[in-house]
């Protein structure tokens, strides 16, 4: 075969969809979806107690209702009949970064999609292949989601470039597209919609069997913010799940030590990008 045939092949066969995925990007897509997107934090099976159970991360079932909202996670594991499992790694990132399933209908409430659309074409294929690649588990999930209102479209956004390569730019790609903590940590007004500029203020609050939480002012405020932290408590709050204050953080901030497993280098560039941000208070 002569060497221009040779790249021509390599160039389909990269192109493909659902082509071998690399040791790299599955390995990525791991970390993606079970570190830093945590997308166990709604997508895992739990218990009577409220807890996700061990071994059942996306298999889903868990019911959020809020107001006259009711949302039913579906089980995200390649099981055929309860699962995803006969989505092509295409549709998958489809549905991630678009929030259209394969039938056309659109995800609603609360999936990140806002934040999800911005993720980058190698992330986002990482995502897919991994998801595709973990053991199917069984689990129909009960009913579906209803909304008072219509699930809106969330337009594609066209080749979406990975983050360039600042740290306060990394950092604002993994506090927004990748773990959406500005989804939280962030001020909205009466629609629910984040206000401009209010992105790392305090944002929503959560009630549960510990009471009532909000997620703190993350922006460099010395006084209500993280003015005056080192990177030593802002990395002891993600590993170790404990507060500015010294409390541990509840749930859904705390979440079982999964951010322990963030790189270094990740947690760098989110402390960068968040002290980048106008003080507020
Ligand atoms: C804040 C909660 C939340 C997080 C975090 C979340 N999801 Fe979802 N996801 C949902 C909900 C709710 C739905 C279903 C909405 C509906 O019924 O319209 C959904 C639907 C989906 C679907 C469509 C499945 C189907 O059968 O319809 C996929 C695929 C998906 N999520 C993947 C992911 C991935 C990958 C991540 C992590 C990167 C993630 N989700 C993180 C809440 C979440
Ligand atoms: C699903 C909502 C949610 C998401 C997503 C989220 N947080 Fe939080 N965060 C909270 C809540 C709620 C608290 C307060 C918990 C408490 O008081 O026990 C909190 C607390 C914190 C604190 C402690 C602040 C202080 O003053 O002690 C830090 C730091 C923090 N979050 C950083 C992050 C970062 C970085 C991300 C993304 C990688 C993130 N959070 C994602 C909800 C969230």
């Amino acid at each position: 075969m002569r060497w221009w045939m040779l790249a021509g092949v390599f160039a389909l066969w990269t192109g493909t969809a659902g082509a071998q995925p690399t040791p790299q990007s599955l390995e990525r897509g791991r970390y993606l979806v079970e570190v830093v997107g945590h997308c166990a934090n709604c997508h895992a099976s739990r218990g009577a107690d409220g807890q996700p159970i061990a071994g059942r991360g996306l298999a889903g079932g868990w019911v959020i209702e809020e107001g006259p909202m009711r949302a039913v996670i579906p089980n995200i594991t390649p099981d055929r009949e309860t699962g995803i499992g006969n989505w092509t790694e295409a549709q998958i990132i489809r549905a991630i970064r678009e929030g259209k399933r394969p039938d056309g209908s659109n995800i609603g409430w609360p999936m990140p999609i806002d934040f999800y659309s911005r993720i980058s074409d190698a992330d986002a294929a990482a995502m897919a292949a991994y998801l595709r690649s973990v053991p199917p588990v069984r689990n129909a999930v009960q009913g579906r989601s209803s909304y008072p209102f219509p699930v809106p479209a969330h337009p594609a956004v066209a080749n979406v470039p990975p983050p360039a390569d600042t740290p306060v730019a990394r950092g604002a790609y993994l506090a927004g597209p990748i773990a959406h903590c500005l989804d939280c940590h962030s001020g909205r007004g009466p629609d629910m919609r984040i206000i401009p500029g209010r992105e790392g203020a305090q944002g929503l609050s959560f009630t549960g069997p510990w009471g009532t939480v909000v997620a703190r002012n993350l922006t460099p405020s010395t006084t209500t913010g993280i003015g005056n932290w080192t990177l030593a408590q802002f990395t002891r709050a993600l590993r170790e799940e404990i507060g500015g204050d010294g409390r541990p953080l509840m749930p859904p901030m705390g979440r079982g030590r999964v951010w322990a497993a963030m790189t270094d280098q990740d947690i760098a560039d989110l402390f960068a990008y968040f002290r980048s941000l106008p003080p507020l208070d």
